[in-house]
């Protein structure tokens, strides 16, 4: 059986970083100005601190002025908002992201609502819910994880992505529904598909390009796969990993890699595939917020 092709994330988000690095540099000598992203973390979890610690380094990488807020998990609800209301009036800063999850006592949708639509470079807010719905790309912020891969599915297919069949496999609204969304935009013939579908293996082996990003380890299996589809796996989930000794664990995604690989045409790998290009598209975000709060027109979109 031939081999996919194995997209490598990792290094094409290294191209997309160095991209934003050289757009931030010809910005600061057109306007004076840096891109400036300010992350908010609320509490020791310490994922969220890896994360946090890695978008604040990226963003310092590229140029951008960058500044980490990290507030302890008894942080108020009032405290957080008058936080978030600082940032939306702080010229310096185009972009804001409220890491979550947030403590219990603390309403997310009020803090993400609060956020100016303009500097929402996660896209969570309602307002950019609503314009990438409307494809509205010139106003829009879109959600980092779903927009990077679009450009891992770009890079893959070129132009070739309008009447292809993609199913999404999730329908969560950080990654599932604007991927969908985003897929449609180029033209695809979209399956939303969640944990009530039925006969999900016949949904997905009708599937040109499959998304998965359910969150449950290798539930996605190689015969599912259509031969020569492109396999685009969001998933990160740790299991335990016992032959690399006791109490050792790895990573694995949503689609059973070493057996998809035998079917697909081409597969994002976990680790290394759509998880490096969240960050990199990020900083897109930032730099697209800061150009259209500067007054600047978009530039070329990166997918
Ligand atoms: N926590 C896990 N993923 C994300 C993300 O994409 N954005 C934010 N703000 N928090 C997260």
């Amino acid at each position: 059986m031939s081999q996919a092709r194995i997209i490598d994330g990792k290094a094409i988000a290294a191209s997309v970083r160095d991209e934003i690095a050289s757009r931030a540099a010809a910005l600061l000598a057109e306007s004076g100005a840096r891109p400036g992203l300010a992350v908010i973390l609320v509490g020791e979890d310490p994922a969220s601190q890896v994360y946090v610690r890695n978008k604040d380094a990226t963003a310092e990488a590229c140029g951008f002025h960058s500044v980490k807020h990290t507030l302890p998990e008894s942080t108020s609800e009032a405290d957080l908002l008058n936080l978030v209301e600082t940032l939306n009036n702080d010229a310096a800063i185009h972009g804001i992201l409220v890491q979550l999850p947030l403590p219990g006592h603390i309403d997310e949708s009020k803090v993400l609502r609060l956020i100016k639509p303009e500097k929402d470079v996660d896209g969570f807010h309602p307002v950019n819910v609503g314009l990438l719905n409307a494809g509205e790309m010139k106003s829009a912020l879109v959600p980092c994880t779903p927009a990077g891969s679009m450009v891992l599915l770009k890079r893959t297919l070129g132009d070739k992505l309008s009447g292809q069949n993609a199913v999404v496999i999730g329908r969560s609204n950080i990654v599932g529904k604007p991927m969908a969304s985003l897929l449609l935009q180029e033209s695809c013939t979209v399956t939303i598909a969640h944990s009530r579908t039925r006969d999900l293996p016949s949904v997905v082996r009708a599937a040109d390009i499959v998304v998965a990003a359910v969150g449950r380890p290798e539930m996605v299996k190689g015969d599912w796969i259509k031969p020569g589809a492109t396999v685009i796996d969001v998933g990160i989930n740790r299991i335990p990993a016992p032959e690399r000794g006791e109490g050792k664990s790895r990573l694995v995604g949503d689609v059973a890699f070493d057996e998809a690989v035998g079917h697909a045409g081409a597969i994002t790998p976990v680790p290394g595939g759509v998880g490096p290009m969240t960050i990199a598209m990020l900083m897109a975000n930032t730099l697209t917020a800061a150009r259209r709060q500067l007054g600047l027109k978009d530039e070329a979109p990166l997918f």
